[in-house]
């Protein structure tokens, strides 16, 4: 089976959505939200492509024989721009002082769609630390709610250490205990929900900056190169 996207041919597995065969052939759509070893979800809509004039999230649309599908346009490059500048603003992304600047994902995406601004007002949300655990501490303002450390711990820890509370607006992640704190779940540092995370929430507690900023994934090549920091 065959697609093109962006004028490229493309072979297909049966099965394959359109970001899963794409990424198999090196060919980059951004995506947060995903992870090979875990069923796509559709969260971030970073990996909207165009087919027959739709938008689609090519993490969760399957691939048909002959279909064509446009990534590199002008109107997708602006869509994104827009929902990685939402994402910038409504939490608290202070780069220069983030443990994971460099290795970030979204922070990344932000260099690799020029963005210089952040052309929404900034929220400025308070957000809680969670600190309860021997091992790691959460830093809930650099939550993108991509669910993957909810997924990854329901579907690869089994531990069930996460949730998402609140609805709409209100919708946050926390931890899945009594009292909603880390240290009161099975969580432990190995855990694949430890490593999940595209951003900077989950920092391991008496170690920082072992590689120095400047060397790190994102300081030395671009992402669509690089590849997933949490693959
Ligand atoms: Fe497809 Fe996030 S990667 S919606």
């Amino acid at each position: 089976m065959r697609f093109v996207i962006d004028g490229m041919t493309i072979e297909a597995q049966a099965g394959d959505t359109i970001l899963t065969a794409c990424r198999r052939a090196g060919y980059y759509i951004p995506h947060l939200c995903f992870h090979g070893d875990l069923p796509a979800q559709g969260n971030c809509r970073l990996c909207l492509v165009e087919s027959k004039g739709r938008l689609l999230p090519s993490c969760l649309t399957k691939v048909t024989d002959g279909m064509e599908v446009a990534s590199a346009t002008e109107q997708l490059h602006t869509l994104r721009l827009r929902l990685t500048q939402m994402l910038f603003v409504e939490g608290n992304h202070i780069c220069p002082s983030c443990e994971a600047s460099g290795n970030c994902m979204l922070q990344a995406l932000g260099y690799r769609l020029g963005l210089l601004d952040n052309h929404y007002p900034q929220f400025f949300p308070r957000r809680p630390l969670d600190a309860s655990h021997p091992q790691m501490i959460l830093d809930f303002n650099r939550c993108i709610q991509c669910q993957l450390c909810v997924r990854a711990s329901d579907q690869l820890d089994q531990k069930h250490a996460f949730v998402v509370a609140g609805r709409g607006g209100e919708a946050h992640i926390t931890a899945s205990s009594s009292n909603g704190q880390l240290g009161s779940t099975s969580f432990a540092a190995t855990d694949h929900a430890a490593g999940i995370c595209p951003v900077g929430v989950f920092l391991g507690k008496g170690v920082g900056y072992v590689t120095p900023i400047g060397e790190r994934r994102y300081d030395r090549a671009d992402i669509a190169q690089a590849g997933d920091r949490n693959a």
